[in-house]
C-alpha cells in the first residue's frame, strides 16, 4: 500500500505531540492514584510500551538449578498423565479448607467423565494448593485432604503455605507439574476455585486449535499496560524496590487463561530465572512470558474479574465466569441443555442472540464481564 512521505511525517510528528501531551498529564497526576488516572496512564504506556525491556537484571536472580525453590511435593499424582493424550490439563487454584468449592467442580464443569463421554476429548482436572497457613487446624485438615486425595486422586500439594502472598509459589507448582509429570498435555490451563469455565465450548475450542497444530498460544482477559499499585492499602500494592517499571507487561487475568504446551514449557524455564517476591501470580507469569517473547491474546469470552449474564444467549459463546460459588450446578445444568444449543442455532437464533447480547453487553454502566465486542463474534 502507498503513503505519501509527507502523510507519513505528518502521522509521526502528530504521534509524538500526544505522547507528549499525554506524558505531561502523567507527571502532573504522578501523585494521584485513582482509577481514572490509572487509565490514563496505561493507555499512554501502551504507547510506549514496545520500547520497553521489562525484564533486566534486577528482576532475575541468579539460581542453581539444583536450589531451584525446593519446595517438596506433600501430594503429586505424578502417574496421573502418564502414557496418555491429554487435550487440556486443568488447575484449578484452590485452599485446603475448600472442600466444597472442589467437590462442586468435580460434579460440574471439571467433571473428566462427562467431557470424554459426551465431547470425546481427554481432560485432566488438577487442584493446586499449599499447606493450611493457620497451625492450629493443620493436622486436621492435612488428614482431610489425604483421604480426599484417595477418593478423587486430584490434587497437588507443596510445602509452602497457602497464603495470598504466596500465589507465585503455587504458579511454580502447577507449571513445574505440568512440564515434569504431563508434558503431553497440549494445553495447559490455570482458574481460580471461583470460577465457571465452560468446558465443552472451552473443549471444542481447543479441539479446533490443536488440529491446525497450534504454538505460541496464550489466552484469555487481556490486561494492557496496567500500572503497578503503589498504594501500601492496596492488596495488591509492589513497591518499588520490587518492581521498578511503571507498567506490567501484558498478561492475563489469573481467574483463568490456557497457554499452548510450548509456551508453558518455555515460561516454566522462565520462572527459575526469577525473583518470586513479586507475588502477584498472573504478573508474574506475564513476566516470565515476556522474558521468552510470548504475547497474550485477547478472547472476548474469557471474562477475567466479571460474572458474564446470565442468559442462553450468552451460554452459547462463553468460556469463563467469575465469582461464582453456589451457582455452578444452576450454570452447569443450564449451559449444557441441550435445548439451548438448539434455541440459538440457526439464522433466526443467531439474529436474535446477537441483539440480545448488544443489550446485555453494551450497556453504558459497563460491569468487568465480556466487552460489548463480544456481541459481534
Ligand atoms: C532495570 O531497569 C530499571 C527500570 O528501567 C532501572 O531502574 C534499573 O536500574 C535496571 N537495573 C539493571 C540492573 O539494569
Ligand atoms: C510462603 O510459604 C513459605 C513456606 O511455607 C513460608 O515460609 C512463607 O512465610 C510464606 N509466605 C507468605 C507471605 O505467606
Ligand atoms: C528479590 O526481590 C526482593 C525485593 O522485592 C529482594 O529483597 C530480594 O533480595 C530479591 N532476591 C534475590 C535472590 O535477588
Amino acid at each position: 500500500m502507498f503513503i505519501s512521505t509527507r502523510r507519513l511525517r505528518r502521522c509521526q510528528s502528530l504521534q509524538i505531540l500526544t505522547t507528549c501531551f499525554v506524558m505531561s498529564l502523567m507527571l502532573m497526576w504522578v501523585q494521584d492514584d485513582n482509577d481514572v488516572v490509572n487509565h490514563i496512564k496505561s493507555y499512554s504506556y501502551r504507547y510506549l510500551i514496545n520500547t520497553y525491556d521489562f525484564v533486566n537484571d534486577s528482576l532475575s536472580i541468579r539460581r542453581d538449578k539444583s536450589d531451584a525453590l525446593n519446595y517438596n511435593y506433600l501430594i503429586s499424582n505424578k502417574y496421573k498423565c502418564q502414557n496418555e493424550n491429554v487435550l487440556l490439563l486443568l488447575f484449578v487454584k484452590t485452599s485446603p479448607e475448600n472442600r466444597r468449592r472442589r467437590d462442586a467442580i468435580r460434579r460440574t464443569w471439571g467433571n473428566e467423565d462427562y467431557i470424554r463421554s459426551q465431547y470425546d476429548a481427554n481432560i485432566k482436572v488438577m487442584f493446586a494448593l499449599g499447606v493450611e497457613k493457620d497451625p492450629a487446624k493443620r493436622s486436621v485438615l492435612q488428614q482431610q485432604l489425604e483421604s480426599e486425595n484417595k477418593i478423587y486422586k486430584d490434587l497437588v500439594q507443596q510445602d509452602f503455605l497457602d497464603t495470598f502472598y504466596n500465589l507465585t509459589l503455587k504458579f511454580i507448582l502447577q507449571f513445574g507439574w505440568a512440564n515434569t509429570y504431563c508434558p503431553n498435555a497440549k494445553f495447559i490451563m490455570t482458574a481460580d476455585d471461583d470460577v465457571f469455565v465452560h468446558t465443552p465450548n472451552l473443549v471444542s475450542y481447543l479441539k479446533e486449535l490443536d488440529q491446525i497444530g497450534v504454538q505460541d498460544f496464550w489466552i484469555g482477559r487481556v490486561h494492557r499496560g496496567s500500572p503497578p499499585v503503589r498504594n501500601k492499602n492496596s492488596k495488591y500494592y509492589v513497591p518499588y524496590e520490587m518492581y521498578q517499571w511503571s507498567s506490567y507487561p501484558d498478561y492475563t487475568a489469573g481467574a483463568a487463561y490456557v497457554v499452548s504446551q510450548d509456551v508453558a514449557a518455555k515460561v516454566y524455564e522462565a520462572s527459575l530465572t526469577l525473583n518470586t517476591s513479586l507475588y502477584i501470580d498472573d504478573v508474574f507469569m506475564g513476566i516470565c512470558a515476556n522474558k521468552v517473547g510470548v504475547v497474550p491474546q485477547r478472547h472476548t469470552f474469557f471474562s477475567g474479574e466479571g460474572k458474564a449474564p446470565y442468559h442462553q444467549c450468552i451460554y452459547g459463546k462463553m468460556m469463563t465466569s467469575h465469582g461464582h460459588l453456589d451457582d455452578l450446578h444452576y450454570l452447569w445444568k443450564q449451559t449444557t441443555d441441550p435445548k439451548v444449543k438448539e434455541l440459538i442455532s440457526g439464522f433466526w437464533g443467531s439474529a436474535y442472540c446477537r441483539l440480545v447480547n448488544m443489550m446485555l453487553l453494551c450497556r453504558i454502566r459497563y460491569k468487568d464481564t465480556y466487552p460489548c465486542s463480544a456481541a459481534w463474534s
